[in-house]
């Protein structure tokens, strides 16, 4: 066990399931985050539900002398790495910022890291790394090709962690590649809390289902899948979450780095998920098909071997669950936070 884990992004939609899964384990964490996508209000849920109460700093890792003070006062060991601009409309529109914030503030935390002598590293990496000519399913070894600025983040990321460890000998990555993260927490205290008009489609789904929006529009019924509608490999949140403890785990047993998809393996089309989501929330969801979104693929699912063969771990909750768990989020908490 590490004497202390900082977890960037903490007040995130990961960070903090992530967060929940550490304190119940017996961990030391700190968080930070500068809430620019996130709410303070999160803090007293994590409380209620771990019962201890979360030591936080609001802050922006791009600001090295924030992170110089939390590593003189904390023996940080391990960074858990979630602090990063997420919707890839927006980085088309803005890529300095995504740049700015992704790849400076990775820069701004290994710095720190290198000064403080802490040598375990995992970093948030996403399926939008693979190269979309590649075949599903996704194994870690294809080949590499964003197609948007935070997908190129993500990938520069890598690739900088990569150098960075050749340089700093000991230094060990967990390279953690997810697929499409939904769900909530089992409590309905926590779950995915955006800020304006949901970008990815669980939540659009449940905000449609709790009356928020009138109509899902679904990106295209003619792509060659079961239905026509796009198929993402949904993993659910907190088996996610464990995903972290378990390359926390393999980093501390095994003193090596490793790069490992983070899914279920397992396709779902919109229509089925939208289906599922029925059939938990016993909502209609009124939806339309509209013309494909730029950038789309028709399908995206993980090869999960490698996951299990290096660090045991697997995720276990199906479709049906994530949907039932996410409609107790959004029932109970209509408008969020
Ligand atoms: P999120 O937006 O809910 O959480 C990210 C958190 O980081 C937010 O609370 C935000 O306020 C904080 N943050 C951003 N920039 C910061 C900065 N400069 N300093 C301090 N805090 C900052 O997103 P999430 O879904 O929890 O994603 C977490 C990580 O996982 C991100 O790195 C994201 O790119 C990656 N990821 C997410 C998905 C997904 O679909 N959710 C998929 C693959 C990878
Ligand atoms: C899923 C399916 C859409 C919204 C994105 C990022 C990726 C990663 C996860 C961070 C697709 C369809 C969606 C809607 C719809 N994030 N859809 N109507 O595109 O697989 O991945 O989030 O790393 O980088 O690209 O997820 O949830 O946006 O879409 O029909 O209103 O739902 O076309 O088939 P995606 P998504």
């Amino acid at each position: 066990m590490f004497a202390m884990i900082l977890l960037t992004g903490a007040t995130g939609y990961i960070g903090s399931h992530t967060w929940v899964e550490l304190l119940n384990a017996g961990h030391e964490v700190i968080g930070i985050d500068n809430l620019c996508n996130s709410s303070e209000k999160l803090l007293a849920r994590v409380e209620s539900i771990t019962n201890i109460k979360p030591n936080f700093i609001r802050g922006d890792i791009r600001n090295i002398d924030v992170l110089r003070k939390i590593f003189q006062s904390h023996n940080i060991d391990c960074v858990v790495h979630f602090a990063a601009l997420k919707a890839v409309g927006e980085s088309v529109e803005k890529p300095l910022e995504y740049y700015d914030n992704n790849i400076n503030g990775l820069l701004q935390l290994l710095r720190t890291c290198n000064e403080f002598s802490c040598e375990n590293f995992v970093f948030s990496s996403s399926a939008t790394v693979y190269h979309t000519e590649n075949n599903p399913p996704y194994f870690e070894n294809m080949a590499l090709g964003p197609v948007n600025p935070y997908g190129w983040t993500k990938m520069m990321s890598e690739q900088i962690l990569r150098n960075f460890e050749v340089a700093s000998l000991s230094t060990r990555v967990a390279y953690l590649r997810y697929f499409n993260p939904v769900g909530a927490h089992a409590s309905g205290l926590i779950g995915e809390n955006p800020l304006g008009a949901p970008n990815n489609l669980m939540p659009y789904i449940a905000q449609v289902a709790v009356g928020r929006r009138e109509l899902l529009s679904i990106y295209g019924g003619d792509w060659p899948t079961v239905d026509g509608t796009g198929v993402r490999d949904y993993i659910h949140v907190v088996d996610l979450a464990k995903g972290h403890m378990a390359a926390i785990d393999y980093l501390t047993q095994q003193k090596k780095s490793l790069t490992v998809n983070l899914g279920t393996g397992v396709g779902t089309s919109v229509l089925q998920l939208v289906h599922a989501f029925e059939i938990a929330s016993k909502k209609k969801i009124p939806y339309e098909i509209v013309s494909r979104r730029v950038g789309d693929i028709a399908v995206s699912y993980a090869n999960t071997d490698l996951a299990k063969k290096l660090m045991g771990w697997s995720a276990h909750m199906g479709v049906d669950q994530m949907c039932q768990d996410v409609w107790r989020w959004q029932s109970n908490n209509p408008s969020g936070y």
